[in-house]
């Protein structure tokens, strides 16, 4: 959204406790750029790391010394831990060669109802280094929950090598790094991040903007239909919250469509995917975009899920459900 270039990205808190330690201190980073993680769960994680080719990366954490699963052509590492024990802290240092060492942390969720801290935002300059980052850190949040515009590099063509720059950009900012270092991250992309201002699903660079995505970004497993192409919906729970992650860019139809039935922000196949789902306590559902409009309003002039003239029920899948869940969060 073009409005969204601003200095301060959105800040907010949700819930109480569930603290973790100081953020860690281990950087000696040598030919290692940047690490981060992601994907977090009651017992497992992800770690992704840009190691260049400087020797066999791996992965310590406690005694245990991991692999990577994979790395990229671009040096991207990234290593799947498994096994983990819920409500735990765990530091992870990612080596390679002779000593350059990068270090960060997370911490497992809890099993069944608690307590939890998180931070979220949206819309940074490309590489922001504010102090924001620094605040967000120093509250120490569960998890960095990024809803979209992760830069505003605008790119209009199908090349994953400037969606990798992009991402370098961002993860070279001191206090960016910092926090995401000291917390894992779950992020979904809005425009800027995924191509130029307003982009939907007809973007050429999608391809591109997604392949870069999977390399670069720790990620909940992505939840596509067969036939759909490029949707990064995920979801993950945290206690009795369900968090639904919404990709409202790479399956949406441009916003001068006429309205019907077939106009959706979110794609057929996620929209249909949200319905299906079982009910959890309290559903948090996030984009940058505000979340899902509710049948009948229509956000700064675009497409709402569904035929905005009518208000019909195209988003009923969630409108209507939310008032039967006992607590939504639309961020
Ligand atoms: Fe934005």
């Amino acid at each position: 959204m073009k409005v969204m270039n601003r200095i301060w990205p959105r800040l907010g808190l949700v819930l109480l406790l569930g603290l973790l330690p100081c953020s860690p201190g281990v950087i000696a980073r040598g030919p290692i750029e940047w690490v981060w993680s992601g994907a977090v769960t009651e017992s497992s994680a992800v770690v992704k790391a840009k190691v260049g080719d400087s020797g066999e990366p791996r992965l310590l954490v406690g005694e245990a010394e991991i692999p990577p699963s994979e790395i990229s052509a671009s040096g991207i590492a990234t290593f799947h831990l498994e096994g983990l024990s819920p409500g735990t802290a765990y530091d992870y240092r990612v080596a390679v060669g002779d000593g350059a060492v990068l270090g960060g942390r997370f911490r497992t969720f809890v099993q069944g109802p608690s307590s939890f801290r998180f931070v979220f935002g949206s819309c940074a300059r490309t590489g922001s280094n504010h102090r924001i980052f620094e605040t967000m850190e120093s509250l120490q949040p569960l998890f960095t929950l990024h809803m979209g515009d992760f830069h505003y590099e605008n790119i209009a063509e199908n090349d994953p090598a400037k969606f990798r720059r992009a991402f370098d950009k961002v993860l070279a900012s001191e206090r960016q790094s910092s926090l995401y270092r000291s917390a894992p991250i779950a992020y979904i992309w809005d425009d800027h991040d995924y191509g130029p201002n307003d982009a939907d699903g007809t973007h050429p660079g999608k391809p591109a903007a997604v392949a870069a995505y999977g390399e670069y970004v720790p990620h909940y497993p992505l939840e596509r239909d067969e036939g759909q192409s490029g949707g990064l919906r995920q979801a993950f729970t945290v206690g009795r919250i369900r968090f639904l992650l919404t990709d409202v860019r790479s399956n949406r139809v441009p916003d001068d469509a006429p309205d019907g039935p077939e106009k959706t922000m979110l794609g057929v196949a996620q929209r249909s995917g949200f319905s299906a789902r079982s009910r959890p306590p309290a559903v948090a559902t996030l984009s940058s975009y505000g979340s899902i409009p509710s049948p009948g309003s229509r956000s700064q002039g675009a497409a709402t899920d569904g035929d905005a003239t009518t208000g019909s029920a195209a988003t009923s899948p969630i409108g209507s459900s939310r008032r039967g869940w006992p607590g939504v969060c639309s961020c």
